[in-house]
């Protein structure tokens, strides 16, 4: 049963993505939004009138000494997310970190660590998790109705102009960590990953084709899943008409997801195989819709806070996807070479960061 606590919750970084944190919190009866910390005082004091949250701080750890919060919502760019969530817990909260959650796999197991040592939770948003849909469609898969899942492609070709990169942090392997895969693919692979399970192998390879990035703004790779599927990728930010999809053929059905930047039921779809026409009843999506978004993220992993029970399988698993894109990080790094999780655990350079030659095509 829910406990009647209410979340006292603070979060740091006051920009873009924050937004959809503040409203996630406002919308869950439980919890509140009682100071918010940035860089730049005036942001935070700006981002706070505009949601009426009472106190602004400039600095992180002075919000933690004064507010004692249950929850720290990390909204900064990926270079702070270790310092800031390992502060966090040191205060004895628990952390809900925006993606990618860490810009290296070595300082996400820092995170992970002292998640551990002080008994609290790190809760990782990749919001495509979540919503009905991807919810009916992980069952389905799960329990075998569509039978073994074959051949999967994944797609995310997005638009992102160069005033998007003139972001000081953006687009270099310093501040950002890595490329479209990192900032934007991860979204799609995450989503992809929460279907399929775990992955055997990767091979990636990077692209520069326009833009002004030392990061990549175009990948191409191959994931093998444990389950016995190959899936075809390719993340972009150079593609005017955007789409993110996700297809998956099965024994017994082809499932698709088409949409940009969020989902419902009417951006999914499963075609059943010759013979199967019969079964697709069973495999309809319930009546009731959610979309995926910030907010059921958010309400259930405060549910599962307030109740001290694990974390939904929404907001679980913070490795799995980014594993997954250090694979290609690290394949691309060897001119396109097989790397298996064996490989990428014991990797000479690829756990402290992605850093990887990028083949430039411009013209
Ligand atoms: N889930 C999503 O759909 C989604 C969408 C956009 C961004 N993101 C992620 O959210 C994070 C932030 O992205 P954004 O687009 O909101 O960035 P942004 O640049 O709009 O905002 C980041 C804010 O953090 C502040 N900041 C930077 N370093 C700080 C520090 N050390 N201490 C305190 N404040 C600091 C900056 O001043 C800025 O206000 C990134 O990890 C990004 O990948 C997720």
């Amino acid at each position: 049963m829910t406990s009647e606590k209410t979340l006292r919750a603070v979060l740091v970084g006051t920009g873009s993505v924050a937004n959809s944190h503040a409203e996630a919190v406002a919308a869950y009866p439980h919890a509140e939004l009682v100071a918010v910390a940035d860089l730049s005082l005036a942001k935070a004091r700006e981002f706070a009138d505009r949601y009426g949250i009472v106190r602004a701080y400039a600095d992180l750890d002075e919000m933690l000494a004064v507010e004692h919060p249950d929850v720290v919502l990390i909204c900064t760019p990926p270079a702070p997310h270790r310092e800031q969530a390992l502060a966090a817990f040191a205060a004895g909260a628990h952390v809900i970190v925006e993606k990618p959650p860490a810009p290296s796999l070595d300082e996400l197991d820092d995170m992970r660590a002292a998640a551990e040592a002080a008994g609290r939770q790190l809760a990782v948003v990749f919001q495509q998790r979540t919503g009905t849909a991807a919810a009916h469609v992980r069952g389905l898969l799960q329990g075998g109705a569509l039978g073994r899942p074959l051949v999967a492609v994944c797609q995310t070709l997005w638009f992102r102009g160069p005033e998007y990169f003139a972001v000081p942090w953006r687009g270099r392997w310093e501040t950002e960590g890595g490329g479209t895969t990192l900032g934007h693919g991860i979204h799609q692979i995450d989503l992809l990953a929460h279907l399929l399970g775990d992955w055997s192998s990767v091979q990636g390879r990077l692209w520069r084709l326009d833009r002004e990035t030392e990061t990549e703004d175009v990948s191409t790779a191959t994931i093998v899943f444990e389950a016995g599927v190959v899936a075809q990728l390719i993340t972009s930010a150079v593609s005017p008409r955007e789409t993110s999809s996700i297809r998956i053929d099965t024994q017994k059905a082809t499932i698709t997801v088409d949409h940009v930047y969020g989902h419902g039921h009417e951006n999914w779809r499963i075609t059943p195989a010759p013979g199967f026409e019969d079964e697709s009843a069973a495999w309809e999506f319930p009546d009731v819709e959610e979309r995926s978004a910030h907010a059921p993220l958010l309400r259930d992993v405060f549910d599962a806070l307030r109740d001290g029970a694990p974390l939904p399988p929404t907001a679980d698993a913070p490795a799995r996807s980014l594993e997954i894109v250090a694979g290609i990080y690290a394949s691309a790094a060897a001119d396109g070479a097989v790397v298996t999780p064996e490989l990428l655990g014991a990797h000479p350079t690829h756990r402290a960061g992605f850093a990887s030659p990028v083949t430039d095509l411009r013209r």
